[in-house]
């Protein structure tokens, strides 16, 4: 990290977080922060659901909630992006404060609740970016007053599709009262039948993922797996935030909402291995939670996972984190004599099992 990044996380790690938030988001947009571009390394290249991603680090839904710092975020070492969530209206979230550090135990609590500014907004900025090599997906939400919950992912998927190149239907968030049912077998076979029909009326139908919350039984897990088969689904994401407070120190971990960053890094990769097994190599599967370094990102891909995502861990190191993990990661593959990162899917999945 160089000395301005670090003395301007240490400013804002001592105000509340969600302003600090706000501020690394204004700083991006501003141009402060680093921006090397894509790490592009050939032992990295690898073709996610049918896109081709220079490197496969991404930055996991929940950070640009409003699609409002794609071109800096593209150049920050990414190799693919997802915003949001979008809900079909704009709404104000639950109330402040709903973002927690975890220091001590390199983590947060969020219970954000979906702010964001809605489809229109959202879709506009989609509409607005310029196209570069480094795809922008979008994360579906629904309304927490919506009538019809399934219905809202839709929705927004027919409205931002043709601005996004993957859309992701995120039904684990802890947040919205309710939402996680919808991973139910009855209710999810519904669910995705609607996005997948609004997919196919797209000019250009986009890849749509599933992501699923850690939390989940092995009945449960194995009944979306099939669903999602069925339907078609190009992909899961693996995982979102936890309920789980297990082997915590900081003084907020009483507070309500999801946990992510460190202390979620395995249990989300035994989710993630065991989502490996259940679907045969036929899905490919997007590993997030708690990667904070080169090594757990090869780890994620070593228990099944195509690309991963992160997030929590660019509050405690910086943006400048990204191109690292993306650099390690060509030299773990390297030093194990993998030619391409997509060989070593998978080749250490029995040990998460
Ligand atoms: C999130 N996450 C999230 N996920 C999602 O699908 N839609 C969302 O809107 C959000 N919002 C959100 C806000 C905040 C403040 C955080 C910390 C997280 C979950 C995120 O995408 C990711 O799945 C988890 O945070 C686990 O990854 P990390 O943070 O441990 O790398």
């Amino acid at each position: 990290m160089k000395r301005f990044e670090r003395l301007g996380l240490a400013a804002l790690h001592r105000l509340d977080p969600e302003r600090a938030h706000g501020l690394s988001l204004l700083a991006l947009r501003a141009g402060l922060a680093p921006h090397p571009g894509p790490v592009d390394l050939p032992r990295l290249h690898v073709t996610l659901a049918g896109m081709p991603l220079l490197n496969p680090v991404g930055l996991a839904a929940g950070y640009d909630k409003n699609a409002e710092a794609i071109t800096p975020l593209s150049r920050a070492g990414f190799g693919f992006l997802e915003v949001g969530a979008a809900t079909p209206l704009p709404q104000p979230g639950n109330d402040r404060p709903r973002l927690f550090r975890l220091t001590e135990d390199r983590a947060a609590i969020n219970r954000f609740g979906f702010n964001n500014k809605g489809m229109q907004a959202i879709g506009a900025q989609l509409a607005a970016r310029s196209r570069g090599p480094v795809p922008v997906g979008l994360n579906l939400g629904a309304n927490k007053t919506s009538e019809n919950r399934a219905g809202d992912f839709a929705k927004v998927l027919a409205h931002c599709g043709p601005h996004a190149d993957f859309a992701t239907v995120n039904v684990s968030s802890p947040n919205t009262e309710g939402l996680r049912n919808l991973q139910g077998r009855t209710m999810l076979a519904g669910l995705l039948t609607q996005v997948m029909e609004a997919r196919l009326k797209l000019a250009r139908p986009l890849p749509v993922f599933l992501k699923i919350a850690p939390d989940l039984s092995p009945g449960e897990l194995e009944d979306i797996v099939e669903v999602a088969l069925a339907a078609k689904v190009a992909g899961i994401i693996a995982t979102n935030t936890t309920l789980s407070r297990e082997g915590l120190k900081s003084a907020n971990q009483g507070e309500t909402g999801g946990l992510s960053g460190a202390p979620l890094f395995e249990k989300s990769t035994r989710v993630l291995a065991r989502l490996s097994q259940l679907t045969h190599g036929l899905l490919p599967l997007i590993g997030v939670g708690g990667v904070g370094s080169a090594e757990q990102a090869y780890e994620k891909i070593r228990a099944g996972a195509t690309a991963v995502q992160l997030y929590t861990a660019m509050v405690y190191q910086g943006i400048s984190m990204v191109p690292k993990v993306a650099t390690g990661l060509d030299a773990l593959l390297a030093r194990d004599g993998y030619a391409s990162v997509s060989l070593a899917v998978g080749t250490g999945r029995s040990a998460w099992l």
